[in-house]
């Protein structure tokens, strides 16, 4: 019998990447992976896990070209302007150039990772609304493609700034309003599924999310994790006042987009361990918790 044709993964030494490579190397489906250096330790953590590295760059139209030969189906993300390595030009240049090659190449099945805020509508937020030019440009390719669109990752939430250290949590949603989170690695799990059927998921854009929860919800987990109690409060006037990105978030969670509309059923039929928050914080998140907390040893899940 022969081998089953690889999936080409981007972005595979990275958060989104990573989760696709190893959910589909577990599934025991070949991988190849893009790496921009071979020798950096994710990469050989990703050879060692059985994926096949090639070396290249988004800024390679020929390295991504060799990489696309003989493959089965690509996952695409790109890198966007928060980070500060790249324009937003420069985001939706790489998407349509993956996309496009992937045609060229003949890759049966392309996904592309977005965002959960992308719609029909402008967000205004420009590393938004990069992801929704190259969702209609692909639309527009004669290949199978699906569109999934994760929700704000469970990891942004231990990330320093929004006040753990000092027994707080401010973020966009009011106490009363939820909204949706997925765990980083339950990206994957979702992808290789979608992999798994292009018949089933081929032409599709869907939203995905492992959870839902209102800002006292989130303040009751944080703080039974945490063995004491954790404030929850949405970013404050004079905060928003200072900071337009943030404020501009904060008005798109009101109108609905940030919020999120994963239809959290559906994605548990298609894959039933996608994991609640209070998982994810006991489990894959925990270190990362403390080490927002600024905690030694002294938080709930350490004492069990
Ligand atoms: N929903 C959310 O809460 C949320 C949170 C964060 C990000 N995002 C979105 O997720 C996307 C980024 O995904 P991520 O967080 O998985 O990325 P990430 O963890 O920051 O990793 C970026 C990946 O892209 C690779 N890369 C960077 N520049 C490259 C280039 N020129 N050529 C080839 N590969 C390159 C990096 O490789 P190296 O190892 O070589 O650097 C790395 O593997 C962004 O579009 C962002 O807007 C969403």
């Amino acid at each position: 019998m022969s081998r089953p044709l690889p999936i080409l993964v981007f972005g595979a030494s990275g958060q989104q990447g990573g989760s696709v490579a190893n959910a589909l190397l577990r599934g025991k489906r070949p991988v190849r992976a893009l790496v921009r250096d071979m020798s950096s330790a994710k990469a050989r953590a990703l050879a060692e896990a059985g994926a096949e590295l090639v070396q290249g760059s988004f800024d390679d139209r020929a390295s991504l070209q060799r990489a696309m030969e003989g493959v089965r189906g690509v996952f695409s993300v790109q890198p966007s302007s928060p980070t500060g390595e790249v324009t937003d030009e420069d985001e939706v240049r790489y998407g349509v150039a993956v996309a496009d090659l992937a045609v060229e190449s003949g890759v049966r099945h392309l996904v592309y990772s977005s965002g959960a805020a992308v719609g029909e509508e402008p967000t205004g937020v420009a590393h938004f609304d990069t992801k929704a030019r190259i969702e209609a440009h692909i639309r527009t390719l004669p290949i199978t493609w699906t569109i999934v669109r994760p929700a704000t990752f469970m990891e942004m939430l231990t990330m320093p700034g929004f006040g753990l250290d000092e027994d707080r949590f401010t973020f966009f949603a009011r106490p009363d309003q939820s909204m949706q989170f997925i765990a980083v690695e339950d990206i994957g799990r979702i992808v290789a599924a979608v992999f798994a059927g292009p018949e089933r998921f081929g032409g599709q854009t869907f939203e995905i999310a492992g959870d839902a929860l209102t800002g006292s919800e989130l303040e009751a987990l944080f703080s039974h994790a945490a063995g004491r109690p954790i404030a929850y409060a949405r970013f404050a006037d004079d905060v928003l006042a200072a900071n337009p990105f943030l404020a501009k978030l904060t008005e798109l969670m009101d109108e609905g987009p940030v919020a999120g509309h994963a239809d959290l059923d559906a994605l548990r039929r298609i894959e039933p361990d996608l994991k609640r928050f209070s998982q994810w914080l006991a489990g894959t998140g925990r270190d990362a918790f403390a080490k927002a907390l600024g905690a030694k040893d002294g938080w709930a899940y350490n004492r069990a």
